[in-house]
């Protein structure tokens, strides 16, 4: 009969071509023996039901194919929560976590604060921007209802009734007023999705990657929305894609003549984020 430390030792040997074969055989064997890490150390010679066994071998076949292991499994961890996923939505990225940091670091010392989230997907930089922001008014922003719904599932679970959902375009359905604009909206060019890992192209969604022939239609429709809606001395974060940061810094310029632009690298050096520092204008209220 198949034990835990079997299957485990199976799952390994199948997901040989994974970078993380060990981690992987394990968050599926737990997923579907619904227990924890410490539990599969602590069992490895416990048997399997058939009925487990199969269920198992069927998740193993699926990941072997190339589907990412978060839907399979329907969560990914972000900021140090466990978030639900499914194919509606992109799976968070360890890299998102800088924007979110740098919009805590920037947010921390200020008041009060209202967020908007474009783009939201699951709803990881909306939501944990309103658990390091209590006082932070949060709103995300989806064109997709299925994301929407995800990212509600997230913030119920993570941060009751403080981020607002709302299906539109951008910030097209949005008033004036905003502190903080960040949006990780989809950068992929044209001529990266031939290059795509068959994982991201075959089962992330096309909506939260497309970003046009120059992966940059996003960004340049969003960067004048955000002008009219940025209150003076307000901050925007755009995550772009790691050879985007001359370009997106100059359609930032455009929008925004007088903000101060800088782009950030990731910690391989990349370009990441594109930060612009709106100023305060003299004589102009707050909107
Ligand atoms: C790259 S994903 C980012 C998801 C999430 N913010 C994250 O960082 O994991 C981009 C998201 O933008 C959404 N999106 C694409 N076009 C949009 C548009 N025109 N208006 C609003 N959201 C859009 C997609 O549905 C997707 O959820």
């Amino acid at each position: 009969m198949t034990t835990i430390g079997d299957a485990l030792r199976l799952g390994r040997a199948q997901l040989s071509s994974s970078p993380s074969p060990v981690l992987d055989a394990r968050l599926l064997l737990a997923h579907v023996l619904r227990r924890d890490h410490a539990y599969l150390v602590a069992h490895d010679d416990e048997p399997l039901d058939p009925q487990t066994a199969a269920g198992y071998e069927q998740l193993l076949a699926r990941a072997a194919a190339g589907e990412p292991i978060p839907y399979l499994v329907g969560h990914a961890p972000f900021m140090g929560l466990d978030f639900a996923v499914s194919p509606s939505v992109l799976i968070p990225r360890p890299e998102t976590e800088q924007l979110v940091e740098t919009a805590v670091a920037w947010g921390e010392d200020r008041e009060t604060v209202r967020i908007v989230d474009v783009g939201t997907g699951s709803g990881c930089i909306a939501v944990s921007l309103a658990r390091r922001l209590p006082a932070a008014e949060v709103i995300a922003v989806d064109v997709s209802a299925g994301a929407l719904a995800v990212a509600a599932t997230n913030a119920a679970r993570h941060a009751p009734s403080r981020v607002g959902l709302v299906q539109a375009d951008l910030l097209t359905a949005l008033a004036p007023g905003f502190d903080l604009i960040a949006a990780n909206l989809p950068y992929i060019a044209g001529h990266e999705w031939p290059t795509l890992p068959i994982g991201v192209k075959s089962y992330e969604p096309r909506v939260a990657l497309w970003g046009g022939l120059d992966g940059l239609s996003l960004v340049r429709a969003l960067l004048p929305q955000a002008a009219e809606r940025l209150r003076p001395g307000g901050l925007v974060l755009l995550e772009i894609g790691w050879r985007q940061g001359k370009a997106a810094a100059s359609l930032a310029r455009e929008s925004f003549p007088e903000a101060e632009v800088t782009v950030l690298s990731d910690f391989a050096g990349h370009d990441r984020i594109v930060m612009i520092q709106a100023g305060m204008i003299q004589g102009r209220p707050n909107k």
